[in-house]
């Protein structure tokens, strides 16, 4: 298995180029379902977790052309309409095959995701939504068998314990678009990678209003035609590179970043001293000398602080002057990344929901190893700020989210390298 090896406490300078969102692409590939016809996706990120979402569509039946990042993809030729397992357990974001399958084959099997190391994944809220429209669901064996003859729009309540649901909202948005009459989705996700997914969706010819809200109007229609799209940028990944830029106390543009998007990010770096600049051609500018003080965190949905960045602002967290308290609200196990950062010299207590940081510590340069995506990202920057050097494995978790993210880190003049 590979490893990535960093030597820290180089200062990072320059610039770095977005790649698409994971977030928005995975959705939008199963959302090519739906088509009749031939679908193009421009801008795709070069992940892991992009090349099973293909595999899948590939193991249904789907036609797929593969261009540099970007895809064509007609599903004319889908006679199959089980996800294989060995595909579906290594994605949870799989799931979303289930709504455009039933709307357009009217049958769907996919397996149960199971736990992964952010905590338990239900999809009730998913199986609530898509039963209201009709379909009929039995779990088998750990399979979620469904079968729907014709799905009819219906008023939904989508609210669950943590709020909205981003796929639930997807699965259930992409269903309704070929329900006979109209749909509502009350307390809809708003994220933006739902609001992509129904900007693509109109392209291909369905009647969705109030994208980005709470509450999501889908008029049924009776056939979609192919789309052609370009995925939005990555703003986990924008994230995650304003903190690498804080956190080496460097000098980082990132290229193609909505700032909208980041509201409460860059909400988070300015409370805690340092200044983000919003450049006109989609790029922000951080730069940070130094001196940051600690601020608490409270994870919530779109537009609150996001959960997929709670590991990479706790690393900051640990160098800031006094104390963060950083609470998830959306997956509250969600702190497998706590104890590997102290391995490296943080000082991290956990009450319930919240980790109390202690700040005004030094990371020191050690052995540690991959688990989650985010916790991933939190022990690169931790080690690009640390002493001496780091070596990480089990990157390929990283690979599922990250593209390039060796060669991005080096081009901002990290000392980075990758080996077997
Ligand atoms: C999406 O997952 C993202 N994944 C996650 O990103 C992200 O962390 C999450 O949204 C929250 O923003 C993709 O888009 C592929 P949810 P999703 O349903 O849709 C509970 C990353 O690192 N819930 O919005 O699966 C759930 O347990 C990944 O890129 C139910 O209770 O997340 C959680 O507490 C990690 N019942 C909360 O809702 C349900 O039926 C929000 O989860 C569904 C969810």
């Amino acid at each position: 298995m590979d490893k990535i090896i960093i030597k820290g406490g180089i200062p990072l300078k320059g610039r770095v180029k977005l790649s698409g969102s994971k977030n928005s692409a995975l959705p939008i590939l199963a959302a090519t379902l739906l088509a009749e016809g031939t679908s193009n996706i421009e801008n795709l990120p070069l992940l892991k977790d992009i090349e099973t979402m293909l595999r899948i569509l590939d193991s249904l039946g789907a036609k797929i052309e593969l261009g540099k990042r970007s895809v064509k993809i007609n599903t004319e030729s889908v006679r199959n309409f089980t996800a294989p397992y060995d595909l579906v357990r290594t994605m949870r974001g799989s799931i979303c095959i289930l709504g455009p399958l039933l709307a357009r084959f009217g049958r769907a099997v996919v397996s149960l995701p199971g736990g992964c190391v952010i905590g338990p994944r239900p999809i009730d809220l998913h199986l609530k939504g898509l039963e209201k429209l009709g379909a009929k669901i039995e779990m088998k064996k750990g399979d979620i068998k469904a079968k729907a003859k014709k799905l009819k729009g219906k008023r939904i309540f989508l609210g669950g314990a943590f709020g909205s649901s981003v796929l639930a909202t997807a699965n259930l948005m992409m269903a309704a678009t070929l329900a006979d009459g109209e749909t509502l989705i009350e307390f809809a996700a708003c994220e933006p990678e739902v609001a992509d997914l129904a900007n693509f969706l109109n392209g291909m010819g369905a009647k969705i209003d109030g994208a980005g809200s709470h509450f999501l109007r889908i008029k049924g229609v009776r056939r979609l035609k192919g789309g052609t799209y370009r995925i939005v940028p990555d703003r986990i990944e924008a994230g995650t590179y304003l903190v690498a830029g804080l956190i080496t106390k460097g000098e980082v543009a990132i290229e193609g970043a909505i700032s909208r998007h980041l509201g409460a990010v860059i909400d988070k770096i300015e409370e805690a001293g340092a200044k983000v600049e919003i450049k006109k051609e989609n790029s922000l500018h951080i730069k940070n000398s130094g001196g940051l003080k600690s601020v608490n965190v409270i994870t919530l949905p779109y537009p609150g602080f996001p959960t997929d960045m709670q590991a990479q602002f706790m690393a900051l967290m640990c160098l800031a002057k006094g104390t963060s308290i950083i609470t998830e609200r959306i997956f509250p196990k969600r702190f497998i990344h706590v104890g590997e950062l102290n391995r490296m010299g943080a000082d991290i207590s956990m009450e319930g929901d919240s980790a109390i940081v202690k700040g005004g510590r030094v990371f020191i340069g050690t052995r540690v190893m991959a688990s989650d995506l985010r916790a991933s990202a939190a022990l690169i920057l931790a080690a690009l700020a640390a002493k001496g050097e780091t070596e990480i494995s089990r990157v390929y978790h990283l690979d599922r989210g990250y593209e390039r993210l060796v060669e991005k880190l080096s081009t901002l003049g990290a000392k980075i390298k990758r080996v077997e």
